[in-house]
């Protein structure tokens, strides 16, 4: 089954958003595996986003990742990746449709409230990388309630 990284942004998490955040995956049918709050350094958050590392906004981007606890989690589901995605919205929050997660709670790109992985290959590394303790394994009740087969 596909998996996905999803975290809270330290923006985020001192507007209060966590639980919301959360439910949103929780309520869509989405199993969660993984979840913890983390304040990595700068290190770690560079190798999150070192495919950014030549922009011009990458150092403003590792000061903003870097001020505060942020929430790690990882959903496992049906088309995790790029659903998730459609749950948070646009990077831009005001291009972000409002009923997202950017585009119900955020109105700047370098304060957007949320990262979720934007491919299957991706999302495997960035569990790695925030999760090497491995994953939760565990049956969902509801499993044959969310899918039909
Ligand atoms: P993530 O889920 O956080 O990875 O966002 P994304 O995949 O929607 O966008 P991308 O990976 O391209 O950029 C990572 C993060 O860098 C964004 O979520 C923004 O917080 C920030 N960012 C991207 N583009 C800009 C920009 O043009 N200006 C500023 N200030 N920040 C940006
Ligand atoms: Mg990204």
């Amino acid at each position: 089954t596909e998996q996905t990284y999803i975290m809270v942004k330290p923006d985020g998490v001192q507007r209060g958003l966590v639980g919301d955040i959360i439910s949103r995956f929780e309520k869509r049918g989405y199993k969660l595996v993984g979840l913890k709050m983390a304040t990595p350094g700068k290190d770690h958050l560079e190798k999150h986003y070192a495919d950014l590392s030549s922009k011009a906004f990458f150092p403003g981007l590792i000061s903003y990742m870097n001020s505060g606890p942020v929430v790690g989690m990882v959903w496992e589901g049906r088309d995790a990746v790029k659903t998730g995605r459609v749950m948070l919205g646009a990077t831009d929050p005001l291009k972000s449709d409002p009923g997202s997660i950017r585009g119900a709670y955020a109105l700047e790109v370098g304060r957007n409230v949320c990262h979720g992985s934007d491919t299957v290959e991706n999302a495997q590394k960035e569990i790695k990388l925030w999760f090497p303790e491995g994953l939760n394994s565990w049956t969902s009740a509801a499993y044959n309630w969310v899918y039909e087969k």
